[in-house]
């Protein structure tokens, strides 16, 4: 099916987003002829850009972005369709112009009134730029024509803002037309979850407390914070990733079937996971965060946080967390969820880690135990995107030896089918009206909850250092210990 004729209208249309993402996944929706005949792009921003500024910018971006082949007859279709109007959010005059020329495309390119304002744009800009769309009508058309806006994650700094900006969104546009951009999920290796688990019969029944020792979740990242020093000193790891994507991960994984599979259905699933996270009483030893210090990766050396450009001397804001969360419920009762995230870790690998219990008893009279039977189903998000499972076998040869051996699935492998972007995804979904990977309010505002009181513990301490290209400061490592557990090496 595809999208009704309709426009994508992006805020911040010059920014790092939609120069690595948007531009090119748009590319990529023309080249795999998955846009309606009638799509418009309209980019503002505030650069003084003529058209051609704009049309070469979208190019180049595509070119170097897209993960499809980048094919001229493609790209000249789509460029007769793209359009420029620069502009500050505050300046009432662009956004009249913004509109009218939105008018005009609706004349010209015949998108039924239809538009997706995408905002790429820092969240202070929000309320400014929603309240142009409510003064100039652009939120709502009054007829049969959509609206819909998109928004990028941080959904606010925690709770409280959180429901500021949300109640600040539902001011003009309708709940239904809201769309909450959570990337992983539409990461292919993600949505596999519930293939895996409700497509499936052999999963099922043993993913529960029953079976299940403990769960890990890692995102890891090899790099450290780029370009993005204001924005990454003012948020941390936690607020960056942990509140929205490591969380939805722990809501895919341990959330029940869904009635159907629907948007109304898998929220309300997710909902019930989040509600019942619980925090674990000693803090201090159960959540960890860390700074990284200069040290090596790749053979090259690299800065420690302090000595990144415009970061403060004396800032106090992690690069790395780790938190233990239990799940209140029958089927959770007692699992431990670990959850780590760090930049300028050894690799950049996120992964879902299951670890079952080991066998009551074993009838061997091997000495080394402690690797045995440590049966797990590791779920690679990326890179090497697929599924591995581990278990014992016997070792060749007269005695009765066992130890782990893996049993492999690689996307790469077994589909000749390539995996689309992420961003390629949820903007399809978004024309489509699909909001089934988009996280709702109060999927977000639960989300804080659970992540406002570590903020508030960690606020007066400071970040244990760990040096770039390890796997993290040692008290993480401890704090698994404490467990009588160690983290995996993915
Ligand atoms: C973003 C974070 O949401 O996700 C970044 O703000 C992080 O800090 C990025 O680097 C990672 O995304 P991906 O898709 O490369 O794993």
């Amino acid at each position: 099916r595809l999208p009704d004729a309709s426009a994508l209208v992006v805020f911040g249309v010059t920014g790092d987003l939609s120069r690595k993402k948007l531009i090119p996944a748009v590319y990529d929706l023309a080249n795999r002829g998955l846009l309606p005949p009638g799509f418009v792009l309209l980019g503002f921003a505030r650069r003084d850009w003529e058209h051609g500024d704009f049309a070469q910018f979208a190019r180049e971006s595509a070119e170097k972005g897209a993960r499809t082949p980048f094919r001229a007859e493609v790209w000249d279709r789509l460029e007769s369709s793209i359009r420029f109007v620069p502009g500050s959010f505050d300046d009432d005059v662009a956004f009249d112009k913004l509109c009218a020329t939105l008018e005009e495309l609706d004349r010209s390119h015949g998108i039924g009134g239809n538009a997706a304002f995408y905002l790429s744009v820092p969240p202070s800009a929000f309320p400014v730029v929603l309240k142009q769309m409510q003064r100039t009508g652009l939120a709502n058309t009054g007829g049969d024509a959509w609206r819909r806006v998109v928004i990028e994650k941080p959904f606010g700094h925690d709770l409280g803002s959180a429901r500021e900006l949300n109640s600040l969104v539902d001011d003009v546009f309708t709940p239904a037309g809201v769309y909450r951009i959570d990337h992983y999920l539409g990461k292919e290796t993600v949505q596999n979850l519930f293939a895996l688990r409700f497509a499936n019969t052999l999963f099922e029944p043993i993913w529960n407390s029953q079976f299940v020792d403990s769960v890990q979740i890692t995102m890891a990242e090899d790099v450290g914070i780029g370009t993005r020093a204001g924005f990454y000193d003012e948020t941390g790891a936690a607020r960056d990733v942990l509140q929205n994507h490591l969380l939805q991960l722990l809501a895919l994984t341990a959330m029940e079937e869904p009635v159907s599979f629907s948007a109304e259905t898998i929220r309300t699933e997710k909902i019930k996971v989040l509600r019942a996270v619980s925090l674990p009483d000693d803090l201090a030893r159960y959540a960890v965060r860390g700074q990284y210090e200069q040290g090596w990766l790749a053979g090259e050396r690299v800065a420690g946080y302090l000595d990144e450009k415009d970061i403060p001397p004396d800032s106090r804001t992690e690069t790395y967390a780790a938190v233990r969360l239990g799940i209140e419920t029958r089927r959770w009762a007692g699992v431990p969820f670990y959850l780590r995230t760090g930049k300028r870790l050894p690799r950049r690998v996120t992964e879902i880690a299951i670890v079952f219990k080991k066998a009551p008893h074993l009838p061997f009279d091997q000495t080394d135990t402690a690797e045995l039977g440590n049966n797990q189903l590791v779920i690679r998000v990326q890179p090497d995107e697929g599924v591995t499972l581990k278990f014992g076998s016997k070792v060749p040869g007269s005695a009765m030896e066992v130890r782990d051996v893996a049993m492999d699935f690689l996307f790469g492998e077994a589909f000749t089918e390539a995996l689309p972007e992420a961003y390629e995804r949820l903007i399809l979904d978004v024309l489509l009206g699909d909001a089934t990977l988009f996280p709702n309010n109060a999927e977000v505002e639960e989300s804080w909850r659970i992540i406002d009181p570590l903020e508030e513990h960690w606020a007066s301490t400071t970040p244990f250092r760990y040096r770039a290209g390890s796997w993290g400061p040692t008290a993480a490592d401890e704090m698994l210990a404490l467990d009588s557990r160690r983290w995996r090496r993915p």
